[in-house]
């Protein structure tokens, strides 16, 4: 062989060992696990044990709130955990909820890492299902869990307080444990404490580095944190290696005891090898069934009642002598426990007190025929909320808060107002709301001076549809029918990321889907009222749709329903303008000409449209969207119909352009537009 083809080989020798080496290096990565659940709706590879299971809606559910049940979900498939005698790391992001029907429900849940998909000794029990009594802190049980642990238990298992987050090796004795609760700023000198029964969305990481071993836990609350915190809650140094085997399940587990609460987790994202694990999608979150509700009447009765006998109860406590009142304060304060509506939480009265700094007037935000709003930070979370206090003028005033409790209560959408809670006081009804930073789109539209900037047409837009989307939820998407009544644009609020949600619904009514709702007294605010109100006195889903058409033109034309000082009526107003060719016009001046000239026409055109006459002519909310979004064409005919004298054909409305001219035919009497 000449020394040329030696080389030759030896070159072909490192070639084939470098396409080996090359072809070994994906054999190697392919034992790394990856996967994302955002949601669980069909999950793929994922088994659930005990009373676990997977809800309709997409929403992994460990424990319902009976007592003395556990739930296990595990990823099928067993996962590489040590790899070179060393721990693989690992990184996992998910996002619970614990609902408790009381306050103090039990006892929490864990993301688990363990030797075999049946947790050996598990009992149902204060041990979150992961072992049980006999087997603690026994080497042989291959357990690593991260705990979120909502009850205290006797100060025996190296507790932080009875709202916590631990991690356990092999034992429900916590290596180490803290009080739940993240990190705002990054030096993290101060952390804001959370609540982990709080039944809202907390997103946790979890992130294990296999050389330094040094094992990270942050936790956030989605919806006020919905970026991870830069510092981890607990940042520990352990080596796993005594407790993984090769081959690991991960997962989830819990228990309930004699304390019970509903687990759920809502996504799930796990990953391998180093990387972190792939953010959660929290757009997609699905949600937390809500409790069924009885029929609204009998419910309304129901709580109307129940806080009347809360109301008599203390009448009759008070009458007991001043000494005894005082101590029996605390002792009703637990009774009335017991009367508390499920949902939202009922603030003892002395945490909104000292929030609001005692209701001064330096934190109030605003005030109307309902009573006052004021800003508060709740100390114990150190959320900022709004606290409406209604003048309560005799039945009314409980009426509407009743009827605000029970029905946005138990909703959630995100382009409606949460309530967090509500407090009952004597005279004083409370009522707590997420915080809107930038206020009402009215005083957006209205209040601002010279110098406030002017909304946009894309904020306006992105606001009409927020409020489309929740109108929809109140129609069509909750378990009854919800008539909100009062759509408009003072009860349109700006979350912080200018997002719109629809608040107060203190003159809200709630029907079965399919029922005819009953005649109630007619209410809501001259300019949104639809003309069948006054004949039929029946608040419908398409009485809304027409609140919703004036507040659409409303909000492109940047003038009132109803102008106060001219007494215009804006719906005629646009009309004349359409029929005269001129929608250009009615567009809001302040835009300066800046805004989608296609999107301005069909917002103009669909508040028309929801301003007709006869409600069945007008569009539902769901169309409404589609057409919005753009998933419905508009009628080919646009014909709209306004009163039985009032008939405009708009042509199509492609055809309906800035400067041609539209047929008019007033006193036309034609009917069958859509
Ligand atoms: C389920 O497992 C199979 C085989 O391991 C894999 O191909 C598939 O992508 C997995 N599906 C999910 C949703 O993780
Ligand atoms: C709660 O879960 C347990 C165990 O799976 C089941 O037997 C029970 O029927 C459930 N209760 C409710 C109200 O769903
Ligand atoms: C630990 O568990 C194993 C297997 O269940 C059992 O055989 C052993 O006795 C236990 N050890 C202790 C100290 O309880
Ligand atoms: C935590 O675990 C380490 C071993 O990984 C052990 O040395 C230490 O004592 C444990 N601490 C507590 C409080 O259990
Ligand atoms: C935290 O760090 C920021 C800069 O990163 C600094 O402005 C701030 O004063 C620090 N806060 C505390 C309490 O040290
Ligand atoms: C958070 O703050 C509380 C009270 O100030 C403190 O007890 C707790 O140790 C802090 N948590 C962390 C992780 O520093
Ligand atoms: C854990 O946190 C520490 C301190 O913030 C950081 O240096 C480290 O990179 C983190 N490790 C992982 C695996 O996230």
């Amino acid at each position: 062989m000449s020394p040329a083809s030696v080389t030759l080989l030896c070159h072909l020798a490192v070639l084939s060992l470098l396409a080996h080496v090359l072809l070994l290096l994906p054999a190697c990565s392919a034992a790394d696990v990856d996967f994302i659940y955002n949601g669980f709706r069909n999950a793929a590879n994922l088994s659930t044990e005990d009373a676990a299971s997977v809800l309709r809606g997409g929403v992994l559910q460990l424990t319902n709130d009976t007592n003395k049940i556990m739930g296990h979900a595990f990823y099928d498939s067993a996962v590489q955990m040590v790899r070179d005698s060393a721990v693989v790391s690992f990184s996992t992001a998910f996002v619970f909820e614990i609902v408790s029907v009381s306050s103090g429900g039990g006892h929490g849940m864990a993301f688990v890492v363990a030797a075999s998909k049946t947790l050996p000794g598990a009992s149902v029990d204060q041990y979150l299902g992961l072992m049980g009594k006999d087997n603690m802190g026994n080497l042989s049980n291959h357990v690593f869990a991260v705990e979120f642990d909502t009850v205290q238990a006797n100060g025996l298992l190296n507790e932080a307080n009875g709202n916590h987050v631990g991690v356990d090796l092999n034992s429900l004795v916590s290596n180490v444990s803290e009080p739940a609760a993240y990190f705002a700023d990054d030096n993290g000198s101060s952390n804001v404490s959370v609540q982990l029964e709080s039944a809202q969305p907390i997103q946790t990481w979890v992130d294990y580095d296999g050389v330094t071993k040094i094992l990270n836990v942050t936790i956030a609350p989605v919806n006020s944190v919905p970026a991870r915190p830069r510092r981890a809650l607990i940042s520990h140094a352990v080596d796993l290696i005594p407790i993984f085997k090769q081959e690991m399940y991960v997962g989830f587990s819990s228990s309930t005891g004699k304390l019970a609460s509903s687990h759920y987790v809502l996504a799930w994202s796990f990953r391998t090898g180093g990387a972190a694990a792939e953010p959660i999608d929290l757009s997609r979150l699905p949600k937390v069934p809500k409790k069924p509700a009885p029929p609204p009447s009998v419910s309304v009765v129901i709580k109307i009642v129940a806080l009347s006998c809360a109301v008599t109860v203390t009448a009759i406590v008070a009458a007991i002598g001043s000494a005894i009142w005082l101590r029996r304060r605390a002792a009703l304060a637990e009774t009335l426990e017991e009367w508390e509506l499920d949902n939202p939480h009922r603030f003892p009265y002395k945490e909104l007190h000292m929030a609001t700094k005692g209701f001064k007037d330096s934190e109030l935000l605003g005030a109307g025929g309902f009573g006052q709003v004021y800003r508060g930070v709740l100390r114990r979370t150190g959320d900022v909320v709004a606290v409406k206090r209604i003048s309560s003028n005799g039945r009314q005033g409980m009426r509407e808060f009743v009827a605000e409790v029970a029905s946005l209560g138990r909703m959630r959408h995100r382009n409606l107002v949460e309530l967090r809670g509500w407090c009952k006081r004597g005279q004083d009804l409370l009522l707590v709301y997420e915080f809107m930073p930038h206020g009402s789109l009215d005083a957006l539209l209205f209040g601002g001076g010279a110098q406030s900037p002017v909304l946009t047409w894309e904020q306006r837009s992105r606001i009409l549809r927020g409020v489309a989307s929740g109108l929809v939820y109140l129609h069509e998407e909750w378990e009854q029918v919800v008539v909100h009544r009062d759509v408009k644009a003072s009860n349109v609020l700006l979350a912080a990321d200018m997002g719109a949600r629809l608040g107060d619904f203190g003159l809200a009514r709630l029907y079965e889907h399919g029922a005819d709702p009953a005649t109630t007294r007619v209410v809501g605010t001259l300019g949104y009222m639809a003309p069948e109100l006054a004949v039929t006195g029946k608040a419908t889903t398409a009485t809304d749709v027409f609140a919703y058409g004036a507040l659409l033109l409303e909000a492109a034309c940047g003038r009132r329903p109803i102008d106060p000082v001219t007494g215009v009526n804006l719906m005629r107003w646009v009309r004349d303008h359409g029929v005269r060719g001129d929608l250009v016009h009615a567009v809001d001046g302040r835009l300066d000409g800046c805004y989608d000239k296609v999107e301005a026409r069909l917002v103009l055109w669909l508040g028309l449209s929801c301003s007709q006459a006869r409600p069945e002519a007008r569009p539902s909310m769901r169309q409404v969207c589609q057409y919005l979004d753009g998933e419905e064409a508009v009628p080919e005919e646009a014909v709209l119909v306004f009163s039985d004298v009032d008939t405009v054909d708009f042509g199509s409305l492609t055809s309906l352009t800035w400067s041609s001219c539209a047929t008019m035919s007033v006193g036309s009497q034609r009917h069958g537009g859509r």
